[in-house]
């Protein structure tokens, strides 16, 4: 039975009916609707603190900072467990984990059944994109965590004015049911993580409805971002001819004040955050880079048929471990205060620390896992003190370089799109496809090293088209098909690169100094959007000479850029091996654009 029931805040009937509907079914002791104040922030922080989940860092120096260790079972986005659960198998394609969706239905009905007993549901009100915006979607997020809600309220809109817009009842509002899985009986103790190690991600595109279990971990459980902005609103997206992505939004000044807003899709861990928030480089002075968003963009062809572009997302979940002042002094700023860190490591004086924050390491903290941890034990065991996949959730507002368009309704215009693996071979620092169709090509057979992002192996090159392979809701063959159909509404087309700062020498090195010396590539493509840069024709498509790239204040010989940029057809031909094996996968669904397009490459070789 359930003891509380605070008054729905809501006087839309249809949520308040599921709302009681699933707290029939998981059975909590107590309902709160999320109202998204400070207080009921602090509120829960505190409930947060009472279990041991969060511990407050040092005021002086980390102030509102909470640290927060997980499950060291729970620390990543389970990939194996995320379904998409349309009603047809060929909807989902092969490149997601499908399951009947009466099937699905009748497993989650039973993990769901009394999941929240000892604890509390809490009703999520939120809008991914500014409330109120033509771009904007609505979610409401019912959970058993108040990890997630106390997440969910830096990376989101939440609570009332989003209840009022719901009140409106004029949008559809994606349901989006969460539990950890581990309901409290009888007088058992809380743990400081709880969670189950039966994990279901499960999506149904054509009802828009989410169902997680069993994880509190970042996109497994702050629902609002991968399962709602990338998997169902790629689903709404192809309905409504637009795009969800996997991306980045960046405006880049010149000199003169003029800014040109880029979109860039890398893959999980492989630079979006230090993308967006790239510092000037020495000898680039009057060049500035300011973020719109770091992981997620909604791009929409306007009335003038030129893409426009918003970020849903209103905080960054960002990859702690490599992140300094050296890398990215704009995040270290960010996350100076109102941030909670989680898998990182807890030093003695009540801070943070993650490996590559600073060159000399603290003498001695406790690890993400609560052991002790110095630096001498590293090098005899080889444990990180962070998780390689320990986060940051930080309020995107707090950017020092934060637009002053980031929050704008109409979202900020497009002009190029960029793509980008970690790839220690083969592709080079920088190439511009020949056009939209060339673009969509090499968008669609990128490929990208393994990282910490997701549960699994690290390292091992996969393809993931367009960085969308763990967040597409859809056939992947026909998402190819939309990105080719995407040119018919627009009267600009923008341009489409390809981008990899990961390139290794023979000795192992990285080539490229990467970071704020990004700048120069970026310079390189808006110039090339402007009509003011030069490149040369390569069969991969158009390159930089090196006297294209501007070179102020770094020190880099022709040499090692030629290296660089340098296009080894033999390396290419098994390159293209490698985009048969995805074209395979999909070839029923694959629209012939790609099969030219690999004609041409193939002949261009
Ligand atoms: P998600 O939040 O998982 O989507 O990751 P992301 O794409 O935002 O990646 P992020 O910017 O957090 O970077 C991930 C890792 O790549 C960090 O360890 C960075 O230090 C490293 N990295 C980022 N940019 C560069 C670069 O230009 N060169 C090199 N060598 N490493 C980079
Ligand atoms: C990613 O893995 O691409 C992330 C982190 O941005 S998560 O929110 O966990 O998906
Ligand atoms: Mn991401």
């Amino acid at each position: 039975m359930i003891k509380t029931i605070s008054a729905p805040l809501t006087t839309n009937k249809h949520l308040a009916r599921w709302v009681e509907k699933m707290a029939d079914l998981t059975q909590p002791d107590t309902i709160h609707w999320i109202d998204g104040s400070q207080a009921e922030y602090d509120f829960l922080c505190g409930k947060l603190m009472d279990v041991g989940t969060f511990t407050k860092l040092n005021p002086d120096l980390w102030p509102g900072c909470f640290y927060a260790r997980s499950d060291a079972k729970d620390v990543a986005r389970v990939e194996e467990r995320t379904y998409i659960c349309s009603l047809s198998k060929d909807n989902a394609g092969p490149t997601n984990n499908w399951e009947d969706p009466f099937v699905m239905r009748r497993k989650l009905k039973q993990l769901f059944r009394g999941c929240m007993r000892g604890r509390t549901m809490y009703v999520l009100a939120f809008s991914m994109g500014p409330v109120g915006s033509p771009m904007s979607q609505l979610g409401v997020q019912l959970t058993d965590s108040e990890y997630a809600v106390v997440n969910m309220r830096i990376m989101a809109r939440v609570g009332l004015p989003v209840l009022a817009e719901i009140d409106k009842d004029i949008q559809r509002v994606v349901s989006c049911m969460h539990s950890v899985g581990a309901p409290l009986l009888g007088r058992q103790k809380d743990v400081p993580w709880p969670c189950n190690d039966e994990k279901y991600i499960v999506h149904f595109p054509e009802t828009r409805e989410i169902w997680s279990y069993g994880s509190g971990y970042g996109g497994n459980a702050l629902l609002g971002k991968k399962c709602f902005a990338l998997r169902i609103a790629s689903n709404i997206a192809r309905d409504e001819g637009w795009m969800a992505e996997h991306m980045l939004i960046v405006g880049l000044e010149n000199p003169q004040g003029q800014k040109t807003y880029v979109a860039a899709a890398f893959p999980s861990a492989c630079g979006k955050t230090n993308f967006a928030m790239m510092v000037t480089p020495r000898g680039m002075e009057g060049w500035k880079v300011w973020t719109v968003g770091d992981d997620i963009a909604w791009i929409k062809p306007d009335a003038n048929g030129s893409l426009r572009a918003i970020n849903p997302e209103s905080g960054f979940f960002g990859v702690a471990p490599g992140t300094s002042a050296k890398t990215n002094p704009n995040a270290m700023a960010t996350l100076r205060k109102n941030t909670i860190f989680t898998n990182v490591a807890l030093t003695p004086d009540g801070g943070v620390w993650w490996e590559g924050m600073t060159d000399i390491p603290p003498a001695e903290c406790l690890d993400w896992k609560g052991q002790r941890w110095t630096p001498e034990i590293a090098k005899a065991t080889g444990a990180t003190a962070a998780h390689p996949n320990g986060r940051f959730t930080a309020p995107a507002s707090q950017c020092p370089v934060i637009d002053e368009s980031w929050e704008s309704p109409a979202g900020v215009p497009i002009s190029a799109i960029i793509f980008g693996g970690r790839r220690s071979t083969t592709m080079p620092l920088v190439f511009q496809a020949f056009n939209w169709s060339a673009g969509v090509y090499s968008a669609a057979t990128m490929g990208s090293e393994t990282t910490a992002a997701a549960a699994g192996a690290l390292g091992k090159v996969r393809r993931d088209p367009m960085a969308m392979l763990p967040f597409c809701g859809y056939h992947m063959g026909d998402y190819f098909r939309h990105w080719i159909r995407m040119q018919r509404s627009l009267s600009t087309t923008p341009r489409v690169f390809h981008v990899n700062w990961f390139r290794k020498s023979e000795n192992g090195k990285f080539l490229w100094p990467g970071f704020s010396e990004n700048m120069r590539v970026l310079k390189w493509i808006v110039d090339r959007v402007g009509g003011r840069a030069q490149g040369k024709e390569t069969p991969i498509g158009w390159t930089p000479h090196y006297e294209d790239i501007y070179w102020n204040g770094l020190e880099f010989p022709q040499a090692q850029f030629d290296e660089l940029q340098r296009v080894d057809r033999a390396a290419w031909k098994q390159e293209v091996m490698g985009h048969e094996e995805l074209f395979i996968a999909l070839h029923d669904h694959l629209p012939p654009e790609m099969i030219y397009e690999r004609e041409l490459l193939i002949c261009r070789l």
